[in-house]
């Protein structure tokens, strides 16, 4: 199928699972270029040779094991990128996230490592990403960056303040870097999913017993690649006036 995004160079963090590992595989069908990165390297590994088998050529999938806690690391896997497929990059979706598996606990009962935990991965690895991303002569014109959030950016949740904090402040780097990057022709998003079936959420259901089904309009939990069609629409250039949007793909759970 060929779509806007046929040959585009597309980064995405948090590859090798769930929503991400979702995302590569629907662009990777539709003829993007991607250079995946997770630190999960086995799993990232995995995803690799299964990616390298849906593209139309292998060598369309360049994949780097690394935190996005590390500065040094996302900054040499953005240029390194550039440099491998010698080409400035055309979408960036930035969907690596935890979710501590603790139970429930009230903000009397975080430790300092607990919270410092979500929030470096969720907001300053973001960040991190964001600012590699953003730096000259990296984007191409126009570019678009799609950054995952969640429905915990939107509303708080009793029991935690970590995700949620570290959530809305992903929401509000999207609006920030929307508006400094407009001039240059690169729009910047968010997708906020509502309770998604990945193996985050299968963690946490193993941890909690049976997961009750999410307050939503659709009595359902989405599909990884329900939440990935939202990606790709922002990546795209269908989606051309869209800059600075929090896009909720949650069932209908706010309203
Ligand atoms: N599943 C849900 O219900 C849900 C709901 C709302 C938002 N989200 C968000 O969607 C995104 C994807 O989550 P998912 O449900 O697919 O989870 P997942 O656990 O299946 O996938 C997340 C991936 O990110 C990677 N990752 C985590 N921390 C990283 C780091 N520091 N450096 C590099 N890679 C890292 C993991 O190894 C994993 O492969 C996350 O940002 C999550 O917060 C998920």
């Amino acid at each position: 199928m060929s779509t806007s995004l046929t040959n585009k160079l597309v980064t995405i963090t948090g590859a090798a699972s769930g929503i991400g590992l979702s995302t590569a595989r629907k662009l990777a069908g539709r003829g993007a270029v991607l250079s995946l990165a997770d630190y999960n390297a086995s799993n990232l590994a995995r995803a690799q040779e299964e990616l390298a088998s849906i593209s139309s050529s292998p060598k369309s999938i360049y994949s780097t094991t690394l935190d996005i806690r590390s500065t040094s690391a996302v900054d040499a896997w953005i240029a390194e990128t550039k440099e491998h497929f010698g080409r400035t990059i055309d979408g960036c979706a930035n969907i690596a996230g935890f979710h501590p598996l603790w139970t429930p606990k009230n903000i009397e009962e975080i430790s300092d490592d607990e919270f410092d935990e979500v929030i470096q991965i969720n907001t300053t690895g973001l960040f991190k990403c964001l600012r590699a991303q953003l730096a000259p002569g990296i984007l191409s014109s126009p570019a678009s960056v799609v950054n995952v959030g969640s429905v915990s950016g939107l509303i708080g949740f009793a029991g935690d303040s970590a995700y949620v904090a570290s959530k809305h402040a992903a929401h509000g780097l999207t609006k920030c870097v929307s508006k400094e990057a407009g001039k240059r022709g690169v729009r910047v998003n968010a997708v906020a999913p509502g309770q998604t079936n990945t193996p985050m959420v299968q963690a946490m259901a193993v941890e909690k017993g049976v997961l009750p089904t999410p307050p939503v309009s659709l009595q359902r939990e989405g599909q990884p690649e329900e939440i990935a069609e939202a990606i790709i629409w922002l990546l795209g250039n269908e989606s051309g006036y869209v800059t600075g949007s929090v896009y909720r793909v949650d069932g209908g759970m706010l309203d």
